[in-house]
């Protein structure tokens, strides 16, 4: 009777310990945060988080709570500025989950690069003055740049996502001009961002004529039933939750077991 009983205390403890590690894995994945990352924030602040359009990440966080800290961050934006709010609850594209894959993923760059110069962070600045003229664009060109720099916030195909729909009919006197103004000026008190060179941006005055010249070839949508599902983003984060319940129900059969097999052996005594 007392090995089973061991063997009983045993499976317990087993099934105790996976309960734990599942709530460990819900705590945020820094390789599929990776993933996240690269995807959705990797366009502003750099494939290493070393910094482009935003802040440098690769750096430690002035919080006692560093991860709640960047997670509040991650999920709410920075008013005023181009970081948006990224969580669903906020109107954002990310789950939690995702997101907090995202703050493993952040903090590990933090250790990577502990002496990486912080300097001030990006603050938004007025806009600069009308652009310069820009040369003819070229739309295959501008596929490429479309899909590295702007497909985060418009969506693949210019759906819209945090970013305005660009599938629409371009009126006005001159829209390439204006299309080549707004995308290297951004548009201000928004999240969209300045791209040229000249307004601190990463693109050539060709890059951005090119991208511009992609965005005239983007059709208005037909119907909202094509939009749907390309906006959805494979959440894949979700393990945590189903697998968290299996335990606890596991755990619970256990207990239910253990009692049983207490009562017996008590009943077996007499
Ligand atoms: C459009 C560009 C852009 C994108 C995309 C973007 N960010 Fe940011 N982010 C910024 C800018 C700019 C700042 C600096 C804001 C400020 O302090 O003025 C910033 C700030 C931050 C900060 C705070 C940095 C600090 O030093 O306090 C974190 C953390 C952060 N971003 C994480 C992310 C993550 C994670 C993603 C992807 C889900 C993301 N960002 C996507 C532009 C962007
Ligand atoms: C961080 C998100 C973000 C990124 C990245 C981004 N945009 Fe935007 N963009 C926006 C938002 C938000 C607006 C809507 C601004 C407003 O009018 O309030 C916008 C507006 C625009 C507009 C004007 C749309 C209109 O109807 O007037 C154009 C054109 C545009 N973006 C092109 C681009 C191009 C080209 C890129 C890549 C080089 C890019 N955007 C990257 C967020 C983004």
């Amino acid at each position: 009777m007392k090995l089973f009983q061991a063997l009983v205390f045993a499976l317990m403890l087993m099934l105790m310990t996976t309960g734990i590690f599942a709530t460990v894995s819900a705590q945020g994945d820094a390789a599929r945060g990776k993933d996240v990352y690269l995807k959705n924030c990797a366009v502003c602040h750099g494939d290493r988080g070393q910094g482009r359009i935003g802040a440098t990440l690769a750096k430690e966080f002035p919080s006692i709570r560093q991860n709640a800290l960047v997670k509040e961050i991650i999920s709410n934006g920075v008013a005023g500025s181009v970081m948006s709010a990224w969580a669903k609850g906020k109107g954002g594209p990310l789950s939690d989950a995702e997101i907090d894959d995202l703050v493993a993923f952040v903090n590990s760059l933090g250790r990577q690069a502990p002496t990486a110069p912080t300097g001030p962070t990006a603050t938004p600045a007025p806009l600069p003055p009308p652009p310069p003229s820009f040369p003819p664009g070229d739309a295959t060109r501008g596929t490429k740049v479309y899909a590295e720099n702007c497909a985060v916030c418009h969506g693949e195909r210019g759906e819209g996502r945090v970013g305005a729909t660009l599938q629409k009919e371009w009126s006005g006197i001159d829209p390439e001009k204006f299309l080549d103004a707004t995308i290297a000026r951004g548009v201000a008190g928004s999240r969209m961002p300045a791209w040229a060179k000249f307004a601190g941006g990463p693109l050539s005055e060709q890059e951005i004529a090119d991208s511009a010249a992609y965005i005239r070839t983007l059709k208005p949508a037909r119907t909202v039933a094509t939009v749907a599902p390309s906006t959805q983003i494979p959440t894949g984060g979700d393990i945590g939750g189903p697998l968290a319940l299996a335990c606890t129900g596991l755990l619970v059969v256990a207990g239910v077991i253990v009692l049983g097999l207490g009562l017996a052996g008590s009943r077996n005594k007499k």
